[in-house]
């Protein structure tokens, strides 16, 4: 059998690494030029297959069971930060059932919850940050998007007494176990780096708050607070596997981390872009408050669940338009466990070789999105936002059609993300806030955005991404 094309390189073992790692998205048009949409290059002494375009796409996201293995690509660097005995520590089918527990608890009433939840928390960050005194100033979106996150992302899926926490201990702890997160920790998962000893600290302390609040919650009765009873924690703890076994503490602890991680840097990355853009092009923030405006009236009545999600389009798009340009995970990785061959071709993948889909380079080609470099939220004018939405149902084996698409910030198939719908509450309830409270412009009415820094696991705008803020009159 013939293996794909190998991207050529001078040095061995080192091969394409510092190309790919510098900027991963011109590596891969650059690549796609010379070799065509499937070339293996070298990473490090790996040999990454990379699928481009939507039938690359769908070729890693429906890959089989028997032929890929996310777990295989993963575990290294996520068991060490979520914990054992959930996520890529189980077998596949595991994390099916897993994944249906946490999706039980993202309902449409909890989210309708969430929305005056989050405007609080970020009314409140507004109000004590000190990048927000005075009638109009300007503030790095890096120092405070982070903090906006997951105060909101805390206080919705988590619960107050995390939320709280995160003022307090919580908040060392965390950062703690995202120092464990890095590419670094991917690379060289054997290297004994000097914050491996506090990622793993942190990952016991936190587990053990969690145990700690799960115990307490089964002793009290009564529940002083009722939004207990509905929240993701409670869903996960009294959730049972097919086979009759009780989720145990100790994975209901290791789950909610996982959701928090899961959904911290790819939402974090998001705002910050989406800010940024807006700020961009000032016309797209006054179609944002017009559209609040004709959505919940002149006085702008508080937000709510549906009146977001389902009539303010307009600010939908802002979202689609900026995942289609940043999709926050710029390499979804697989390990080939059997070889496998690519269709229309005498190519076979052989096992061991990682498979990475990059359907961030086919929602920037201009074949499928016209003009794609500009930021043009009414590209999507009349088309419905969730095609690939809850297509999935975690049933066992079954894969999804349509991963065939140029566009895909969530995945498909079976580890396609559970957070989407979260993710779009957040931001919208986050953007529609600041919308309301401030304009904005880039720093003397710029029409920039910043450089995309690759240096993270996640494609992030090169820091400080300052906004100008005007506040609206009261
Ligand atoms: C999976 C993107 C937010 C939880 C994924 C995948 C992508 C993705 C691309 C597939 C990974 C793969 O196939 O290897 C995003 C983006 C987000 C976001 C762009 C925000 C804008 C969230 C949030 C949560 C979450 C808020 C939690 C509430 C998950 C989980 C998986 C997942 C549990 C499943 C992993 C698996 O089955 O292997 N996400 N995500 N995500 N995401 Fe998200």
């Amino acid at each position: 059998p013939v293996k794909p094309p190998v991207v050529f390189h001078y040095f061995p073992f080192f091969g394409s690494t510092v190309m790919y790692g510098m900027d991963p998205y011109k590596f891969f048009s650059d690549c796609q030029e010379k070799y065509g949409e499937v070339f293996t290059f070298v990473m490090l002494g790996r040999n990454m297959t990379a699928a481009l375009g939507p039938k690359g796409n769908d070729f890693v996201f429906n890959g089989k069971l028997s032929e890929v293995s996310a777990e295989d690509a993963y575990a290294h660097l996520t068991v060490p930060v979520f914990g054992e005995g959930v996520v890529y520590d189980v077998p596949n089918h595991v994390l099916m059932e897993q994944k249906k527990f946490m999706k039980f608890g993202l309902t449409t009433e909890n989210f309708r919850s969430y929305v005056p939840l989050i405007v609080d928390q970020v009314e409140d960050y507004i109000k004590k940050s000190k990048f927000f005194k005075g009638a109009k100033g300007s503030v790095p979106l890096s120092e405070i998007i982070p903090e906006l996150t997951i105060f909101t992302a805390a206080r919705t899926l988590q619960g107050k007494e995390i939320r709280d926490a995160l003022d307090g201990s919580f908040a060392k702890l965390y950062h703690h176990l995202d120092s464990g997160f890095t590419p670094m920790n991917f690379l060289f998962p054997w290297f004994p780096f000097p914050q491996n000893n506090r990622r793993d600290h942190a990952q016991r302390t936190m587990a053990q708050f969690y145990m700690d609040k799960i115990e307490k919650r089964r002793a009290n009765e009564k529940h002083d607070d009722d939004q207990e009873r509905s929240d993701m924690m409670w869903n996960l703890m009294n959730r049972s596997y097919k086979d009759g076994r009780k989720v145990p503490d100790k994975e209901v602890a290791h789950m909610m981390i996982a959701l928090l991680m899961a959904g911290q840097h790819t939402s974090m990355a998001t705002i910050t872009w989406m800010l940024l853009h807006v700020a961009a092009q000032p016309k797209l923030v006054a179609q944002i408050l017009a559209e609040q405006k004709r959505v919940f009236g002149d006085e702008l009545a508080p937000l709510s669940y549906e009146k977001l999600v389902l009539e303010c389009t307009f600010l939908g798009q802002i979202i689609r338009e900026t995942l289609r340009m940043h999709p926050p995970l710029h390499s979804i990785l697989r390990k080939v466990k059997s070889p496998m061959h690519v269709d229309g071709t005498n190519w076979v993948i052989p096992k061991g070789h990682y498979l990475l889909a990059a359907p961030g380079v086919s929602s920037m080609d201009q074949k499928y999105f016209k003009d794609p470099n500009s930021f043009n939220p009414s590209r999507w004018d009349g088309q419905k936002a969730e095609e690939e939405t809850e297509k999935f149902d975690f049933g066992f084996g079954l894969i999804s059609k349509g991963a065939a698409s140029p566009y895909l910030p969530f995945g498909a198939g079976r580890h396609r993300c559970i957070g989407e719908q979260f993710a779009n509450v957040q931001l919208m309830t986050i953007m529609a806030t600041f919308v309301r409270n401030f304009d904005m412009q880039r720093p003397g009415g710029g029409s920039d955005v910043p450089a995309p820094d690759y240096s993270s696991m996640i494609a992030l705008p090169t820091p400080p991404c300052t906004i100008e803020w005007v506040r609206r009159d009261p």
